[in-house]
């Protein structure tokens, strides 16, 4: 479902370029459970904005449902960041004045889907966070972890292919940490979303089916 080829990444220091990504290639099949573990600085963001086309290669391929993203144009690029792919931040993200539902709504509201149904479905992927009783909190009456549900439940409401997630547990405590694992790996079981999470923890790296290990803009594979 997605595919890097040999993917450079380099930014301009001043006038010195940087090469961040150091020839990535990297194959995920749909339904995939993923993590991506590395330490600070290696470049995993930089990799994670690629994958959702936030950002673009340097040199390199990346291919995304079978179509080569250098193809695709600006419209077709924002329709795909817009539906076809969930995004988890660590932190969250979410609009301090709206209410956990209305945060929920928003990816609905952009795709010009009538308020019933937003409301009805949000609600339901809500309560499939297990947050329902929540629904009316705005962010700052919700803990981190409940944050992150509700950021999660935003990620899912659009039905989309791929659920890319950087750090979503970086903000919180480890008890918290592995409930939100466990709720990403049984929505991946559950439903066949490809799932890409990005952590420097180890331990709940361990939980995903497939490991790949990034350092110093590189790849490796972890054995299974
Ligand atoms: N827009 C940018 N311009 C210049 N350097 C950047 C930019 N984004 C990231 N970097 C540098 O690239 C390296 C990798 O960053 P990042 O992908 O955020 O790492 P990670 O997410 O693994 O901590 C860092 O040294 C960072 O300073
Ligand atoms: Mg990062």
């Amino acid at each position: 479902m997605i595919e890097l080829q040999d993917v450079h990444k380099s930014y301009l220091l001043g006038s010195v370029p940087m090469e961040v990504l150091r020839g990535i290639s990297l194959t995920v099949g749909q339904g995939e459970l993923l993590s991506i573990v590395g330490a600070s600085g290696c470049g995993k963001s930089t990799l994670m904005n690629i994958l959702g086309f936030l950002d673009t290669p340097s040199s390199g391929r990346y291919l995304f449902e079978g179509r080569e993203s250098s193809d695709l144009d600006d419209e077709a690029l924002s329709r795909i960041r817009n539906e076809r792919i969930g995004f988890c931040f660590q932190q969250f993200n979410l609009l301090p004045r709206l209410s956990a539902l209305d945060n929920v709504c928003l990816p609905l509201v952009y795709r010009g889907v009538g308020r019933s149904v937003r409301i009805e479905r949000a609600a339901a992927m809500l309560d499939r966070v297990a947050m329902a009783d929540r629904m009316n909190h705005k962010p700052s009456e919700l803990s981190g972890g409940q944050q992150q549900r509700v950021a999660i439940a935003r990620a899912l409401v659009g039905d989309p292919s791929l659920i890319l997630a950087d750090e979503p547990t970086g903000a919180l405590d480890s008890k918290t940490s592995d409930a939100i694992m466990e709720l990403f790996s049984e929505l991946n079981r559950e439903s066949d979303i490809t799932t890409v999470i990005i952590t420097h923890d180890p331990d709940l790296a361990r939980r995903c089916e497939r490991r790949v290990h990034m350092s110093d803009g590189m790849l490796v594979e972890a054995e299974p």
